[in-house]
C-alpha cells in the first residue's frame, strides 16, 4: 500500500536566537509544514511561544504552521492564533473536557483554521469519536507533552492501530520520538503525518532524514 507520508519538523527543538533562519532550513530540507508548540506551563510544565511569534514567523515563509495548543483553556486563543497565521490548529480534548469539546470544536471551526484534536498518551481516541467525526485531523502524543527530546513510549502504538482501524480515511499525525527507529513503527501502524523535533533538528542532513522518512508511505 502506499500512502504519503509527512514530516513536519517541530520548531522547538530549533535555535531560538534565529528561528527565522529555522524556518528557512525547514523549507530548504523539503519540509511542507512546521510543526509549533504552544505551552502555557499549566497544561503542560513548560512555557514557550504566543501568537506573537506565530505572527513574526507567517511573512517569512509559505510554509503552512501546524499549530499544536498545549494550553489549559485554549477557546479564547484560538481565534488570536488563527489571525496570526496558523493553519492547523490542535487543541488537546484532555484541556477541554467532554462537556465542552463541541463548543471548542465549534470556535475551532470557525475560526477558519483546519480543525485538530490532540490526544495525550493515556488518553483513549476511541473514546472520542464523535468529537473526531467533526474535525480534519488528529494527532496522537507518543510522549507526554512539555519537552522535545523525550524517548518514544511504545505503550502508544495500539492506539494509532485502534484508530486507523476506526477510520481509515482520518489523517493520523504523530508527536513525539520519532526518529530513524520508530518513523517505521508508526508508519506500519497507520500514521500519516510525523513530528520531528530533535530527530530533524539534530540530523547532520535533515532534508536526507526527510526524505527517508516520507518514503516510508511507499513501503506501509
Ligand atoms: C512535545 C511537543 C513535540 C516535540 C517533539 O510536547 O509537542 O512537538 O517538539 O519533539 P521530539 O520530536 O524531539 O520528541
Ligand atoms: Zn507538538
Amino acid at each position: 500500500m502506499t500512502r504519503p507520508v509527512t514530516v513536519l519538523p517541530s520548531l522547538l527543538s530549533a535555535d531560538f536566537a534565529r528561528l527565522g533562519d529555522e524556518v528557512a532550513r525547514c523549507a530548504a530540507a523539503g519540509a511542507k509544514a512546521i510543526h509549533v508548540d504552544v505551552m502555557d506551563g499549566h497544561f503542560v510544565p513548560n512555557i514557550t511561544i504566543g501568537p506573537l511569534v506565530v505572527a513574526a514567523l507567517r511573512p517569512l515563509t509559505d510554509l503552512q504552521l501546524d499549530v499544536h495548543l498545549m494550553i489549559s483553556r485554549p477557546e479564547p486563543y484560538i481565534e488570536a492564533f488563527r489571525r496570526a497565521g496558523a493553519d492547523r490548529l490542535y487543541i488537546h480534548v484532555e484541556a477541554v473536557g467532554p462537556r465542552d469539546i463541541n463548543r471548542a470544536i465549534d470556535a475551532l471551526i470557525a475560526s477558519g483554521a483546519e480543525p485538530g484534536l490532540a490526544f495525550n498518551p493515556d488518553t483513549d481516541p476511541l473514546m472520542w469519536l464523535p468529537a473526531i467525526d467533526r474535525v480534519a485531523a488528529v494527532m496522537i502524543m507518543t510522549v507526554y507533552p512539555g519537552f522535545g527530546g523525550q524517548d518514544f513510549i511504545a505503550a502508544t502504538r495500539p492506539r494509532i492501530q485502534a484508530l486507523r482501524a476506526a477510520r481509515p480515511q482520518l489523517p493520523i499525525q504523530v508527536d513525539g520520538g520519532i526518529n530513524r527507529a520508530t518513523a517505521a513503527m508508526v508508519v506500519g501502524d497507520g500514521a500519516d503525518h510525523l513530528v520531528a523535533g530533535n530527530a530533524f533538528f539534530t540530523d547532520p542532513d535533515p532534508a536526507a532524514f526527510l526524505a527517508w522518512a516520507e518514503a516510508l508511505g511507499g513501503r506501509a
